[in-house]
């Protein structure tokens, strides 16, 4: 679609996965993608199989002047930055009881705060060029909490609080919120999420192939879609769960807790 061609696209978390991977299809649709991520060794990696032009910049969105001082440069090096797509994040699939305190922070300062400090140095740009587009990756964590994911789960629906509030807030300035909500997807996520692979293994018939959810991104991208649930089905399901939530546990239950 045209609408793309010489879009200045911010990314987190573009060293691996579906961040990689949508920045590869964003350059091949004409779009100028700036790949960001703490690796730099994966970044470059990333960056060589990128058509056309492109920014890199390191970029952990855990420090506050790393992404004060990278979002004004990419502005500065590319004149404005039409999309940020927040996408860093990683999870821990744990037992309440064992997991450490640390480990609920740490979550939390990464894909909540993470995308709060970006949002809050875009913001200024994109009120100044009289619009944009910023893309939360969230995840079906955010709407259904299972076992084991009580941490990353609260990181997920503190996304989607702040993305459902922002879209009103921010559309009298033309700046458009979405929100993206995948199942299980076929990333380096996963092992570190879960690294003996059980999860992975119970949930291998449904999980997505990381260029289905990239095709997905770019679709809300190109159309400013508000919110997208991946697999579209599981979206459905999420909704007669929560008309229905102890009813749900008894036929579902079993289904839902694969961790
Ligand atoms: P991934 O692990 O390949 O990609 C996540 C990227 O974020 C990695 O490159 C990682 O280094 C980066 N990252 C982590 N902490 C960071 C930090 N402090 N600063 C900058 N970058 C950081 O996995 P994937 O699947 O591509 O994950 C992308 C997003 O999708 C994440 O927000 C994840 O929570 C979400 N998601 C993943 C699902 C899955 O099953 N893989 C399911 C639903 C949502």
């Amino acid at each position: 679609m045209q609408v793309l061609q010489g879009k200045i696209i911010f990314i987190t978390g573009a060293a691996s996965g579906i961040g990689a991977e949508t920045a590869r299809q964003l350059a091949d649709r004409g779009a100028i993608p700036i790949i960001t991520g703490r690796n730099e060794m994966k970044l470059k990696d990333t960056a060589a199989s990128l058509k056309g032009a492109f920014g890199c910049y390191k970029l952990d969105v855990r420090d506050q002047d790393e992404v004060s001082n990278v979002i004004a440069r990419a502005a500065y090096d590319f004149g404005r930055i039409d999309v940020l797509l927040n996408n860093a994040g990683y999870g821990l699939f744990e037992a309440f009881e064992d997991a450490p305190l640390e480990h609920f922070a740490d979550m939390m300062d990464t894909n909540y705060m993470g995308i709060v400090r970006c949002t809050k140095m875009v913001l200024p740009i994109m009120r100044h060029q009289g619009g944009g587009h910023i893309v939360n990756v969230a995840s079906m964590a955010g709407k259904l909490s299972t076992a084991k994911a009580s941490g990353y789960a609260a990181t997920k629906h503190a996304v989607l609080g702040l993305t459902n509030a922002l879209r009103t807030e921010l559309k009298p300035l033309g700046i458009a919120v979405s929100a993206v909500n995948p199942g299980p997807i076929d990333t380096p996520f996963l092992h570190a999420a879960d690294p003996e692979g059980n999860y992975a293994k119970n949930v291998r018939s449904y999980m997505l192939k990381p260029d289905k959810v990239a095709e997905a991104i770019v679709r809300v991208i190109e159309r400013q879609t508000p919110e997208v649930d991946l697999p579209w089905s599981a979206g459905i399901g999420i909704r007669l769960y929560s008309m229905a939530p102890r009813l749900a546990d008894k036929v579902a239950g079993r289904f839902l807790n694969r961790k």
